[in-house]
């Protein structure tokens, strides 16, 4: 069982350069455990919605907690083409695979709804939704792996007809890294940016 900050450190090791193999980092993904105490700095939880907290992110991988209140979803989404894995830490989520069939006029095709509790790992995804449905009855915590990162995706609304381009955002970032010349450093703890940038909430996947 690993630390979040020594999981993320081995993620990093294994995407360095881009030159892993996606079947072995799945692997590696599924079989090793998070501390769940490693994760509450990170835990931080809004009715209605998800949070996102960067844990750590360079130019090959990025890693994110994602908190997600009783009855709080993600609509359907893109990942770029980049490979893309989500994990459950505590909770249930439910993930719903699509096709895109077509954009004018949008059509996609829905695959499989999966219900995963802790230890399952959704991915790599291409288009999907995920949901903390109400009757779950739960908060719900997952881990999230992009390899590589992405600053933008598109969301799909089947009902207008419309994909949307968004920018992607973050609840909290690790403090700017700092020399340390004595012990004492907070590395790990997530800044908050609720109360720096009031934003529309329905700009977060
Ligand atoms: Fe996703």
């Amino acid at each position: 069982m690993l630390s979040i900050q020594d999981f993320a450190a081995e993620v990093r090791a294994r995407c360095a350069d881009g030159a892993f193999d996606a079947q072995d980092l799945a692997r590696w993904l599924r079989a090793t455990p998070i501390e769940p105490a490693s994760l509450e700095p990170f835990l931080r939880f809004v009715p209605g919605r998800y949070t996102r907290h960067l844990i750590s992110k360079n130019r090959d991988v990025e890693l994110l907690v994602l908190c997600w209140a009783r009855g709080a979803s993600a609509p359907i989404h893109g990942h770029e083409g980049e490979l893309c894995w989500a994990r459950v830490e505590r909770g249930r989520l439910r993930f719903r695979s699509y096709r895109e069939v077509s954009r004018t006029p949008l059509r996609l095709d829905s695959g499989p709804t999966i219900d995963g509790g802790p230890g399952h790992l959704d991915g790599p995804a291409d288009i999907h939704a995920v949901a903390n449905l109400p009757e779950f009855g739960e908060d719900a915590v997952s881990v999230h792996v992009y390899a590589r990162p992405y600053d933008e995706c598109d969301i799909y609304d089947v009902d207008a007809g419309t994909v949307q381009r968004v920018r992607l955002q973050y609840d909290s970032e690790p403090p700017p890294a700092k020399p340390s010349l004595r012990g004492r450093s907070r590395s790990g703890s997530p800044t908050s940016l609720s109360s720096e940038r009031p934003r529309d909430d329905s700009r977060f996947f």
